[in-house]
Formats: structure tokens, sequence, C-alpha cells
């Protein structure tokens, strides 16, 4: 499985740091939705679902967390754990955010709006969509 992790550019200087992400330049896809999770409960694990079309990048811009990719093929852990990190994850990709910092807030970038019929939330669907071509 290969991961996409973007290194974003830090405009820093004296005074801290910036960093801006523009759609198509530091983004590979129209962002049409921004979210972001923050007061995560200890322990909870969130996601848990694949997307059918969805394109997202996921940027822990505050606090750490851990993003487990999963396509149905094989599994990987990927931490974040700085701003400037930004986690890319495919349509048809298995996702699970879990080990959430007190202080984590999780940004997401979104290529759709908000819309319920892109998930898939049953873990047997997703394996089934994804490995449909190979007979066991
Ligand atoms: P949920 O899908 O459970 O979050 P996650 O899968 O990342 O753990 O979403 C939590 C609630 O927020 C749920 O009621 C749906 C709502 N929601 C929106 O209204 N818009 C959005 O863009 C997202 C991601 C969720």
């Amino acid at each position: 499985m290969q991961v996409i992790k973007y290194m974003f550019q830090p405009h820093g200087d004296e005074r801290g740091q910036l960093i801006a992400l523009e759609e198509f330049n530091d983004i590979p896809f129209r962002i049409k939705r921004i979210y972001y999770m923050y007061d995560t409960v200890e322990g909870v694990r969130r996601g848990l679902h694949a997307h059918k079309s969805l394109e997202q990048i996921l940027v822990c811009i505050n606090g750490s967390c851990k993003v487990l990719l999963d396509n149905g093929k094989e599994k990987k852990v990927i931490p974040l754990e700085k701003p400037y990190e930004g986690l890319y994850i495919a349509n048809d990709m298995w996702r699970e955010m879990f080990d959430f910092s007190n202080d984590a807030v999780l940004l997401v970038l979104a290529s759709e709006v908000y819309d319920e019929s892109d998930y898939i939330r049953n873990y047997d669907e997703f394996f089934k969509m994804v490995n449909k071509d190979i007979t066991i």
C-alpha cells in the first residue's frame, strides 16, 4: 500500500509559522468541504468507514492521533503528529482514527460535500467490494 503524506511548506519567520493550502497547488483536488474534530474523548475510535468516491487530506493541526488505513488487502498505521503533515486518503479505503491526544484537532479537507450515500460503514461490505475480483 502506498501511503501519500504531504509535507506542507511552513512560511516561518521570527513571529512563528503559517501554512497555506491551495486547491490543486498543495491539495490534489477541489476542496468542497472542511471539517475538524476536537475534544475527542480518550480511547475513542472514529471513522470506521470507507468512501465510494470521496478523497480527503487529514492534518492534525494540534496534538496528535493515529490513522489506520486498510485497502482490504493490507493495513497500515500512520501517526499524525505535525501540523505540516497531510495524509491523503483516496476513495475505497477503510480508515480508523484513534489514540487522539487530549489537545488533538484533526482537520479534514474533502473533495465533496457531506453525502451519507457515499459512505460504506460496514466492513464486510467494504471487504467484498474491494476484493470482488478475487475468488477465495
Ligand atoms: P461521523 O461520520 O460519525 O464521524 P466519523 O466517521 O469521522 O467518526 O460524523 C459525526 C456526525 O457529524 C454525524 O451525525 C454526521 C455529522 N457530519 C456532518 O453533518 N457533516 C460532515 O461533513 C461530517 C463528516 C459529519
